[in-house]
């Protein structure tokens, strides 16, 4: 018996789950943990969702609310997710733990008095305006090699990892203004120092699949550079050092620990050595866009802290909808509890196993998702069933006849069964899930041609013990089924082992305990159906509604024309400056006291490097007087003073009456 350490990525709790998610990550991750557990081996499954990182404090800062109440509300969305795809972790927590935390800055100080982590003075991003430095994703612009638009740290587009300070036109994602370069200083981990030891890692691990083998290789020999690991902002895990004020932990410097805070949030509920565990065999499963991570960077942290290095990483590749990449800000996506909502979750973990195997990009249709529930589930295994039961009822009481003095053809089908628990089971141990399930499918379709060639209605008068041996091994596979499809439809089966009137099977090797003669079954119902096509055009007209809603955005964004409604949303008055001050700590801001007919406005404008304050006495300019008040270095500005950019020159309506509106 082994003992086998399975994590599934931690997912980012800036929302809920989608079909991607459970394709590459949760779905294969639970098929191996529930075969894993029913042969016998000691399982530990775990996960947490990911709760740091810049793109929950920029949607918290959106929507005006602290990052914690973001990564709570996702965090349990995904919770449920998980629970009604029945993924069978045994702990699911979250990197706002406090076990975590402790962790996370046990491990960063252990690499720190190790020396694989130093000081380096960088430049980095900073917006005056918001006082703040701006990592990451805080800053959007365009990537300096594609030329489209990229978000902070990364390039969508050609999938480029920038750093933010390399990006063209760079804007403060806050509040729109263009950052400054400055320097500060970060720590860095010695990511370079360990490319020997990576390198002898995925050489030496036989196990590693020929994705991530390969993404590995490439990378490798490109040369490993040192990683930041530190980041400048408030949403995230102190830097464990007095020195390192107001720096957190980048994320991806804590979140593997994850893996980790779960287990052992695990063991001291249940009084068992997660370790134990992780020595024997550990096995990541992740989505094909972290290979990076897992494969380089993962290892070098463990190696530096001297703890084991995984022994398998299991790479699912990407999950297309309908043709095109998924993309939650587009909506273009399925949400799994949209899904469940409508389907039974089983014909999702169904479809998303037999689509493709992992290692190969594929496509959710729900036209193919009809189709392999019809042809497949309801034609083949479902027919297979429903015949078996109805038959045994009809003309056997509802009880396995006895087996007696079979044919070649019961000997060569009793043979199928017999050997199908290990075939399955070898592809599972292989990962090869798709396979797996394959195999059940063909020897079902045998068993459904089977069943044809035998015909027992006939047989039932002229050869009563034909048609007992036909029912009696259909009745076998009926059970083989019970447990071989466990790992993938777990409900289904457990559907399936009611009928047959057996305790739900917990154990593989309970498929070769034939079901004695005489056994009575119950009555037989229909488990899988077919789904009607209006069902499935009702999900195709929402998912093409949604591409509508998004286009139609795109059109208003993308256009420069606005019409006359528009303009007059903006509502530009004439002012006089009464009185300009300079704030403190910043060189571009002053403060303005603006008459504007029926009241006098206070002003932050960016006006100090081109103007002294006295000079701005009674000068008239333009302002817009309806936009949302906001706070600049901590004072309010209620409105917005008309400048050129570049030079900072003011319009001057000298000629225009204090109060006038510009329309
Ligand atoms: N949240 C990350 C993502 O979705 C994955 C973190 S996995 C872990 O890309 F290894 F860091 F745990
Ligand atoms: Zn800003």
């Amino acid at each position: 018996m082994s003992k086998i350490f399975i994590s599934c990525a931690l997912p980012y709790a800036n929302g809920p789950c989608h079909l991607g998610h459970l394709r590459s990550t949760y779905l294969p991750a639970d098929i191996y943990a529930r075969y894993n557990r029913m042969i016998g081996n000691d399982v530990l499954m775990v996960c947490a969702s990911d709760e740091h990182g810049t793109p929950i404090a920029v949607k918290a800062d959106n929507e005006n609310i602290k990052p914690i109440e973001v990564s709570k509300r996702y965090h349990d969305m995904i919770a449920d997710d998980i629970k009604s795809m029945n993924i069978s972790l045994d702990n699911f927590t979250r990197t706002t733990d406090e076990r975590h935390y402790d962790i996370a800055q046990n491990f960063f100080l252990d690499l720190y008095n190790k020396g694989y982590i130093y000081k380096k003075d960088i430049t980095q991003l900073f917006c005056e305006n918001c006082n703040k430095f701006l990592p990451d994703r805080y800053v959007e612009g365009i990537c300096p090699v594609c030329g489209s638009e990229a978000r902070g740290d990364h390039c969508e587009k050609c999938g480029r990892v920038l750093d933010p300070t390399e990006l063209e036109d760079p804007k403060c994602l806050t509040c729109g203004s263009t950052p400054v370069i400055k320097d500060s200083y970060q720590y860095f981990f010695k990511l370079s120092e360990f490319q020997d030891v990576v390198e002898n890692y995925i050489d030496n691990n036989i196990n590693l699949p020929p994705n991530v083998r390969n993404y590995a290789k490439n990378w490798l020999k490109e040369g490993l550079n040192d990683w930041v690991l530190t980041r400048d902002m408030d949403w995230g895990i102190p830097v464990p050092l007095d020195e390192a004020l107001g720096k957190v932990i980048y994320v991806w410097g804590e979140a593997f620990l994850g893996y980790i805070s779960s287990a052992s949030q695990w063991s001291d509920e249940t009084g068992i050595k997660w370790e134990d565990y992780w020595n024997d065999y550990v096995v990541h499963f992740i989505g094909k866009d972290i290979i990076y991570h897992h494969s380089i960077f993962w290892p070098a942290l463990l190696s530096a802290y001297g703890c084991k290095m995984p022994d398998n990483i299991y790479a699912g590749e990407f999950l297309s909808l309908e043709g095109q990449k998924m993309s939650t800000s587009k909506n273009w996506v399925v949400w799994i509890s949209d899904f469940v909502d409508q389907f039974d979750p089983d014909l999702l973990r169904f479809y998303l196993t037999i689509n493709a195997p992992l290692n190969k990009d594929t496509d959710f249709s729900w036209k193919d998702f009809q189709r392999r529930n019809n042809d497949g589930l309801a034609d083949v295994i479902g027919n297979f069933l429903h015949r078996t039961f109805t038959f045994t009822h009809k003309f056997f009481d509802g009880k396995i006849p006895e087996y007696k003095g079979p044919s070649d053809e019961d000997m060569e089908f009793e043979k199928l069964i017999r050997e199908l628990p290990d075939k399955v089971g070898e592809f599972i141990t292989d990962y090869e899930f798709r396979d797996g399930l394959l195999e059940i499918f063909r020897v079902c379709k045998l068993g459904n041609k089977y069943f044809n060639d035998q015909e027992p209605w006939k047989a039932v008068k002229e050869n009563p013990q034909k048609a007992a041996n036909t029912l009696y091994l259909s009745n076998q596979l009926a059970k083989t089924l019970a447990i071989v499809l466990k790992p993938y439809i777990p409900t289904k089966a457990d559907a399936i082992a009611e009928i047959i009137n057996i305790d739900i099977p917990e154990k593989w090797d309970e498929a070769i305990v034939p079901l004695p003669a005489g056994h009575e079954i119950n009555k037989a119902k229909p488990l899988f159906k077919k789904i009607d096509d209006d069902v499935i055009d009702a999900q195709i007209a929402k998912l093409n509604e949604t591409l509508k809603i998004t286009e139609e955005k795109e059109d208003e964004n993308m256009s420069d024309i606005i019409t006359i409604d528009d303009f007059d949303k903006v509502e530009i008055k004439i002012g006089q400056i009464k009185e300009a001050e300079k704030i403190e700590k910043s060189d571009k801001l002053l403060k303005l006291q603006v008459d504007i007919g029926d009241e006098v406005r206070q002003i932050v404008a960016g006006l100090a490097k081109f103007y002294d304050p006295e000079e701005l006495i009674d000068r008239k300019v333009a302002v817009v007087v309806n936009l949302k008040p906001a706070k600049l270095f901590g004072t309010l500005s209620e409105g917005m003073i008309l400048a050129t950019g570049e030079s900072g020159a003011l319009l001057t309506p000298d000629e225009c009456e204090i109060g006038e509106r510009i329309q």
